[in-house]
């Protein structure tokens, strides 16, 4: 499987991607008490109820997004340290055989967990357990689900990559994954067999923690993705067959935006 082609043809990007590689390296470091903060040019103090300036607990807010609080914050190295809420965050997501329309072009098999494209968005908070039970109820494809970009120290098993991790999920079976949200951000999570994902089984997942930039209002994640009339399936054979002539994968039909 040619899975270049698959990344290239099925996802352009995401919206506020934070993760740590976008962590600035020169940013102020204040220490656990929260001193020292340097506040982030902003328009928004009339209406705001946060302070320009950190507490001493260093608490989230429109003027202060790079706090988190509890001894946390933007400067935190969470592969060495991170809060644990014990707060367990669930999700269902029932992935169906079903079929989708959402440029209006026309009707196309779909592959889309609890009926949506794209998929509902899992949100969690910084130190949240997320538990999420995933039932394969299409008749023909095995399926495994992968959070993207979050990492599995400790619960390697539910990194939902089918063929590496785990045995792929057979039709009619479930499984709940489970582990701790050591890290923050947005991603996404999508289905890890064959080419799958590239017929609509993917979605938003927003770990809320601090952020390098103030903003009033989260207003959520939207998705961009190129978008295909014929299935993944019959593009990823068509992408094959082009790679062996030297020739491009195919053009996408439209772009769609969330
Ligand atoms: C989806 O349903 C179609 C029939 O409409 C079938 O040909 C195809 O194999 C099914 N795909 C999966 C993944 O179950
Ligand atoms: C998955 O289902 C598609 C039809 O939707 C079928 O073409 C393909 O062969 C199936 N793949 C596997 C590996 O089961
Ligand atoms: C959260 O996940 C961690 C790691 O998988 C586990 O050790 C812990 O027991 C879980 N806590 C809760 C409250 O479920």
């Amino acid at each position: 499987m040619q899975l270049h082609y698959l990344l290239s043809i099925c996802l352009l990007a995401f919206a506020s991607l934070v993760f740590a590689e976008t962590i600035p390296q020169n940013h102020i470091l204040f220490g656990e008490q929260g001193a020292g903060l340097v506040k982030r040019a902003s328009t928004t103090a009339s209406t705001s109820t946060s302070t320009k300036v950190a507490d001493a607990a260093c608490t989230n807010g429109p003027l202060t997004r790079s706090c988190w609080g509890g001894g946390f914050s933007i400067a935190t190295d969470f592969d060495q340290k991170h809060p644990t809420t014990g707060k367990t965050v669930s999700y269902n997501l029932e992935l169906t055989n079903t079929t989708c329309n959402p440029d209006g072009a026309g009707s196309k098999i779909c592959l889309l967990f609890n009926g949506q494209y794209p998929a509902p968005t899992i949100r969690a908070s910084w130190g949240d357990n997320l538990s999420i039970t995933v039932k394969n109820s299409m008749q023909d494809n095995g399926t495994s689900i992968h959070w993207h970009g979050i990492r599995q120290l400790g619960s390697n098993a539910a990194d939902g990559v089918s063929g590496i991790t785990e045995c792929p999920l057979a039709p009619g079976d479930t499984r709940t994954y489970t582990f701790l949200c050591t890290q923050f951000g947005t991603s996404w999570y999508h289905s890890h067999y064959s080419a799958q994902y590239g017929d609509g089984a993917v979605g938003a997942i927003i770990i809320e923690g601090p952020a390098s930039s103030n903003y009033d209002i989260d207003l959520g994640s939207y998705m961009v993705s190129e978008w295909y009339y014929p299935t993944s399936y019959q593009i990823n054979y068509a992408a094959s067959v082009n790679l062996q002539t030297g020739s491009p994968p195919p053009n996408a039909d439209n772009i769609l935006v969330n």
